[in-house]
């Protein structure tokens, strides 16, 4: 028997819904097919946005899109995805794939993307190749209201208002294929370029995102912080140059050099898999420690902006593409991960799941007109009451432990939020392959009186495809008892289960 305890008088802080983000980049079929098809396309559209994507995206309330990248971004020059569609430049796509890059999605069709999806903006800028002008201007032109030449040029290219940028990123992984940079020397970048990141509409400033730490890379988030976090002697309130700090963290069991299958996999690797999904406390823990010690008041956030697995490609497809299926492994990475983030809400402000759609742990695939939703899907959607509800302490009494002698992890993990209508709700994974546990939740003081509960569940390899997209879903759960002192009911093995408990 596993006893969870939530206490529903302790609010541990508040979960920001951007926890719930995504991330797009142009790379493979995400931006170009997976959410574009262009307005002439023979797939329902509007304005080229796919119809049938857009809806199920908003089913999970996305709450801010991050664009154009990743590694993309610091070889993205704004200025050739704007004007007439075909005048902008072609290009091949180096990075990814050596595809072409016809430009045809560029700004104004992500900010009309972003509306469709009723969610906030996340621009990446261009620091690894691009000038501090060419950044500085397309925050004018993105976001510039009276008349200057970027502004004028926005009109002229029909967008007469400007767009609200929520977040602008500075550089992507400049550790890496953003430049290859030093702490120190990115720093020092990071200060010049984000001077020039204005706040044109001082209602609506934008949060400035600097770049952070490859995995646990302390000396990058110290360094980093040391120069771009400036805070007076007993100055309270002056948030140096940042809002955030962006930190990458992908999953995979074998490491970089042997992925391994996204759906032909063992026990072993299951359980390998999860532990290193599990890894991402350690990192907030320990990325937040150092934080903590330049920002004791968490005035800065957290920012994942790239989490996810990462396995090999889909056999047959183009290996730039980084197209792979998602199993319940994937289902059971989201739900720990989603967990841990909102057990971390007062440090974690934003985290981008990789990526939205055709690319890494997409919630979506699509192949021609048809369209799936994956187990990470049904994972958001079962989890998308935790945004902007407040955490609540929870704990189980007796840690039990599943996996194999050299991997074991925790069975049960979970997390749990107070909504704004006063429901609780109790997110919870088994990650046992094998194993069902009966579960009793205890309350400090609550008696509940109804639960309304959830699950997903599966062989542990199992997956939607197109000819059969619901293979794995979110069902009702109906096994679930409200009982004198709590709720009650069995957590049937490899399975995701919420709770919204009144
Ligand atoms: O998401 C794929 C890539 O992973 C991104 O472009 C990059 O930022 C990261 O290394």
């Amino acid at each position: 028997m596993a006893k969870l305890y939530i206490n529903e008088k302790k609010k541990k802080g508040h979960i920001n819904p951007e926890i719930y983000g995504h991330f797009s980049e142009h790379l493979g079929r995400c931006i170009y097919e997976g959410l574009y098809v262009k307005e002439d396309s023979g797939i329902p559209n509007k304005n080229g946005m796919r119809s049938d994507v857009v809806n199920a995206l908003k089913e999970i309330r996305v709450p801010v899109l991050r664009w154009p990248g990743g590694c993309f971004a610091d070889e993205y020059h704004w200025k050739d995805g704007i004007g007439p569609k075909q005048s902008r430049k072609k290009m091949i796509n180096t990075h990814w794939g050596g595809v072409l890059e016809d430009n045809s999605f560029g700004t104004h069709e992500f900010f009309e993307l972003c509306e469709q999806l009723g969610c906030k903006t996340y621009i990446n800028g261009n620091v690894g190749s691009g000038t501090v002008q060419e950044m500085s201007e397309w925050v004018e032109y993105m976001t510039f209201d009276g008349v200057s030449p970027m502004a004028d040029l926005r009109r002229a290219n029909g967008h007469e208002k400007p767009w609200r940028v929520d977040y602008f990123g500075v550089g992507n992984e400049n550790w890496g294929c953003g430049g290859n940079m030093t702490p120190e020397y990115y720093a020092n970048l990071y200060r010049r370029y984000q001077t020039y990141v204005r706040h044109y509409d001082s209602a609506a400033p934008i949060k400035k995102i600097c770049g952070g730490p490859n995995v646990d890379d302390v000396n990058w988030t110290e360094k980093v912080l040391e120069t771009c976090y400036a805070k007076p002697a007993g100055g309270k309130g002056f948030h140096g140059f940042m809002d955030g700090l962006s930190l990458h963290y992908y999953v995979h069991p074998g490491g970089w050099d042997s992925k391994g299958s996204a759906t032909e996999f063992d026990e072993k690797t299951w359980y390998l898999t999860l532990e290193k999904a599990l890894y991402m406390e350690e990192l907030i823990r320990m990325h937040s420690a150092i934080m903590d010690q330049f920002d004791p008041e968490k005035a800065i956030g957290l920012i994942v902006d790239e989490w996810g697995t990462w396995f090999d490609v889909e056999p047959g497809t183009n290996p730039g593409f980084l197209y792979q299926q998602s199993t319940m492994r994937d289902a059971l990475v989201a739900a720990v991960t989603l967990n841990i983030f909102n057990r971390h809400c007062d440090r974690v402000k934003m985290a981008c799941i990789a990526q939205m759609v055709n690319v890494l742990q997409s919630v979506i695939l699509t192949e021609g007109d048809k369209m799936l939703l994956t187990p990470t899907w049904h994972v958001f959607h079962m989890y998308k009451g935790h945004q902007g509800a407040e955490a609540l302490e929870s704990f189980f009494g007796e840690e039990l432990m599943t996996g194999t002698e050299e991997t074991p992890v925790p069975a049960l993990q979970e997390s749990v939020s107070l909504k704004e209508d006063g429901t609780i709700l109790a997110t919870l994974a088994n990650l046992s392959v094998s194993e069902s546990y009966p579960v009793e939740i205890a309350f400090a003081e609550l008696r509940p009186r109804q639960v309304k509960a959830a699950i997903l569940t599966g062989q542990m390899n199992a997956y939607n495809t197109f000819e059969e997209p619901e293979t794995v879903k979110g069902v009702p759960f109906q096994d679930v008892s409200v009982t004198e002192t709590g709720v009650s009911f069995t957590i049937p093995a490899c399975s995701v289960v919420s709770l919204e408990i009144s």
